[in-house]
């Protein structure tokens, strides 16, 4: 017993590609998919960006720990978080009960692109995105790799590639 469950965790930078593996996960394996953001933003009735304008990035916070607070480890699931998950040591501990902890990764100049095709995110709404995005990762990497039981770089991949590396990188395929 090691005291941790069956789901599979995708956590990274924005832009890494959760959201659409996540969907591909989902349809694969026929598990439920669970997404902070999207929990968030219904809980809320806004978008993550109105949340981050109205109330603060803090509380956005607060309710992402709330949100990951109600999964339980007993039910197998596929969990997509949002790229700051990794900020607070108690979220971390609380993905790796959950399930295999899968970090999602791309060069930064994948990262910029992918990220660049829409203006969805509060936290790159700044004077010189590709700078806060440097910077961002330069203090979130380390937190990344130090979560993941799994690593996996989607640059060159298709959601469907990754979501296939993943389910055989944890015995699944
Ligand atoms: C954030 C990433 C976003 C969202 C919010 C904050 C972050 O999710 O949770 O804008 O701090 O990196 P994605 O990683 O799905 O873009």
């Amino acid at each position: 017993m090691t005291g941790r469950g069956q789901s599979i965790v995708l956590i990274g930078f924005m832009g890494a590609g959760k959201s659409s593996t996540g969907k591909a996960l989902a349809r694969k394996t026929g598990l439920p998919r669970l997404d902070t953001d999207e929990i968030v933003s219904t809980r809320f009735g806004l978008s993550v960006g109105e949340i981050f304008a109205a109330f603060g990035e803090e509380k956005f916070r607060d309710a992402e720990t709330e949100a990951l607070n109600q999964f339980f480890h007993e039910t197998p699931a596929i969990i997509v978080t949002g790229g700051g998950i990794v900020l607070r040591a108690e979220n971390v501990k609380k993905l790796r009960e959950l399930g295999n902890v899968v970090s999602l990764e791309a060069d930064e100049e994948t990262l910029f692109r992918r990220i660049s095709r829409r203006a969805t995110r509060p936290l790159l709404q700044t004077q010189n995105p590709r700078g806060t995005l440097v910077e961002l990762l330069r203090v979130r990497e380390p937190l990344y790799h130090a979560a993941a039981d799994v690593r996996l770089d989607t640059s060159r991949l298709t959601h469907d590639e990754v979501a296939d590396a993943i389910l055989k990188s944890i015995g699944k395929l």
